[in-house]
């Protein structure tokens, strides 16, 4: 497999990585997961643009234009004949002594980066999965993709601890996001989801589903909701880069709807694997 390290392709014996990378102490760098779908990168845009906006709000510059960035994912797709897969792309803010301040004298940001073969997620697609409501302690800056995950691990591991598939962040009684996903409640045939304020990443995959929305004319709004409002809401499902549109069938042990992936919910599904670069038949 070809990855990209510190503006060379190379293979993993090629690879260094200091340890005195940012990234390594503090988790101080920001990155991104790209879909390919038939060897195409989606939505490469708006995912390299949230790159350079999460680079902005930590203070730290690209070393490589947004075009230059795309060029390099191209390249891991061709070079590792990705059909259906993902880009994992990564910006530290550099190699320095370790001091919790910015390096004195400036560094270049290391950019890591590799492509990877990663099917859909097609059972947990038809089927729907299960979570967990866990109490949100990550900082206030989740708009931010930064590297710093800690939170969204333990919760992460919280959920499949208990047999469920995502955790569901909750913070001063309101629903957030998952671990690693947006949420969204279907009530009376209108979408819910939290709005893309400081608390969220603003995902997207969550702004396509709002798009297909207004192109299904299916109601949508913006707005938070309780835990309690989410346990009777008629649907409910995530979305993220690699999990797509998955309907979830139970919050918390609390069956949602018939506990089967609701009608809205896969009219969105089948919206969304029609605009990908080439459907993939679900088998
Ligand atoms: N995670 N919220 C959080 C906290 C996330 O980590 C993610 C994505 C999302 C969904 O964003 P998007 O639709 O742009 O993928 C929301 C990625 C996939 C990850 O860390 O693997």
């Amino acid at each position: 497999m070809k990855y990209f390290v510190d503006g060379q392709f190379t293979d993993q014996e090629g690879i260094k990585i200091s340890i005195d990378d940012r990234g390594y102490y503090f988790g101080d760098g920001v990155y991104e997961v790209i879909k390919v779908y038939n060897g195409e990168l989606y939505t490469a845009e708006e995912h390299f643009n949230r790159l350079v906006e999460s680079a902005e709000k930590v203070k730290m510059v690209l070393p490589y234009s947004k075009d230059e960035l795309i060029d390099v994912a191209n390249e891991l797709v061709k070079a590792n004949t990705i059909e259906t897969g993902h880009i994992y792309i990564q910006v530290t803010r550099g190699v320095s002594p370790r001091a919790h301040q910015f390096p004195e004298i400036p560094v270049t940001p290391v950019v890591t980066a590799y492509a990877i073969e990663n099917p859909r997620p097609l059972k947990n697609i038809d089927e729907g999965v299960k979570v967990k409501i866990v109490e949100d302690v990550r900082w206030l800056r989740c708009d931010i993709k930064s590297l710093n995950l800690l939170g969204n691990v333990m919760a992460k591991q919280e959920a499949y601890e208990s047999g469920c598939a995502e955790a569901l962040f909750v913070r001063d009684g309101i629903v957030m996001e998952g671990s690693s996903s947006n949420v969204f409640g279907i009530k009376d045939g209108t979408v819910y989801t939290h709005p893309a304020t400081n608390l969220i990443l603003n995902g997207i995959t969550r702004r396509v589903v709002i798009q297909l929305c207004e192109e299904l004319k299916i109601p949508f709004v913006e707005k938070e909701f309780t835990p309690i409002e989410a346990l009777g809401m008629d649907e409910f499902f995530l979305t993220s880069t690699t999990a797509e549109i998955t309907p979830i069938i139970s919050i918390e042990g609390h069956t949602i709807g018939t506990g089967k992936p609701g009608v809205l919910t896969k009219k969105l599904q089948e919206a969304f694997a029609h605009q990908i670069p080439v459907p993939v038949k679900a088998n």
